[in-house]
């Protein structure tokens, strides 16, 4: 007999520097193109999962609020996916909380089925390895599937469910780099990345850009792995912005990023002129990722929390992936 027991993860937020964005299968989350990622140590969602013989169904609750509709059906996806791994029938009581607002461009769906896949599969008593709990959480959200990974990893894009997952490329000490999340609007935003990534190829630079990243995904990696930040910078910039450029030129126009935003990457510009080095990526919101040096970190933070419209901004240095704990929610 399975012993199903409560279970709680931990997992973070990850930032892109090269992105996901068009799905080849949308079921299964297959992506056209392989992506990289740094996790977030600061961005955090937390996630009891109990599988338990009272229960007549599932029960979800998010941030305190008990949910419905098509969240709801997102876990429910995983969690039937663990009930068919584990073989067992038995409704689950899910509790689940982010350190950080969701649905703005930090992304909450990472570190969330992230942490749902750990603290469920662990629940019914899967031991599962990173490759299949890599499998599992880009099943509940592609981008999830990095989370999972401690430090900086690629999502390799593969061609089927069994082979498109996350692995390492380096270690969180590997390299002292900052995100400063740069929290511009706390509003929802208007189309989901989920809208995104269905019309992706609708725009006239989805092949230019997937033949471009060949050559692009190469040379981020090279950079980060020979610490090269300035070559590193301005490929995550120019990233960004091709990820902005297709959303708003799909069939229906996505507008992402706000008057703030431009006035953050323009702020950044500025500091660069002076030597101090940021550099900005943006995902599917108006919130911007700072990414820097250490050294860099306070100056720039102080500088763009002066920028009109900024509300607030998390340090973020490289974290660890999803993780067990006793901290439970219920
Ligand atoms: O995992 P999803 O479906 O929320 O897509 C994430 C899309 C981006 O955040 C814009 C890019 C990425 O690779 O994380």
């Amino acid at each position: 007999m399975t012993k199903l027991t409560k279970k709680s993860a931990t997992s973070p937020s990850n930032i892109a520097f090269i992105k996901f964005w068009g799905k080849k299968d949308s079921k299964l989350n297959i992506p056209f193109n392989n992506s990289i990622s740094m996790n977030l140590d600061s961005c955090l969602t937390t996630t009891t999962v109990h599988f338990m013989n009272n229960l007549k169904e599932d029960e979800i609750v998010i941030d305190c609020k008990r949910v419905d509709g098509e969240a709801r059906e997102r876990v429910v996806k995983i969690l039937d996916i663990v009930r068919s791994w584990a073989k067992i029938k038995t409704k689950a009581k899910v509790s689940s909380i982010n350190n950080f607002p969701a649905d703005v461009g930090v992304a909450s769906s990472a570190s969330a089925f992230s942490a749902l896949a750990l603290a469920a599969s662990s629940s019914a008593g899967l031991k599962l390895s990173k490759q299949k709990l890599s499998i599992l959480a880009r099943l509940g959200s592609g981008s999830a599937s990095r989370s999972v990974i401690d430090g900086f990893s690629e999502w390799k894009k593969g061609t089927s469910n069994n082979n498109s997952y996350a692995v390492q490329i380096a270690k969180p000490s590997f390299w002292d780099l900052r995100d400063i999340v740069t929290l511009v609007s706390s509003e929802k935003k208007e189309k989901s990345s989920t809208e995104g990534h269905s019309i992706a190829t609708s725009s006239p630079y989805f092949e230019k850009r997937q033949k471009d990243l060949v050559v692009r995904t190469k040379k981020l990696k090279k950079a980060l792995l020979e610490k090269d930040f300035n070559t590193f910078g301005n490929l995550l910039e120019k990233e960004a912005i091709d990820l902005h450029v297709m959303a708003m030129t799909s069939v229906e126009p996505i507008f992402y990023l706000n008057s703030t935003t431009f006035a953050v990457m323009k702020a950044l510009r500025d500091l660069r002129v002076k030597e101090i080095k940021g550099y900005y990526t943006m995902d599917a919101g108006p919130n911007i990722h700072i990414i820097c040096r250490q050294k860099d970190a306070d100056t720039i933070n102080r500088v763009i929390k002066r920028v009109a419209g900024v509300k607030s901004t998390i340090i973020n240095r490289p974290g660890l992936g999803s993780r067990l704990t006793n901290n439970h929610l219920f």
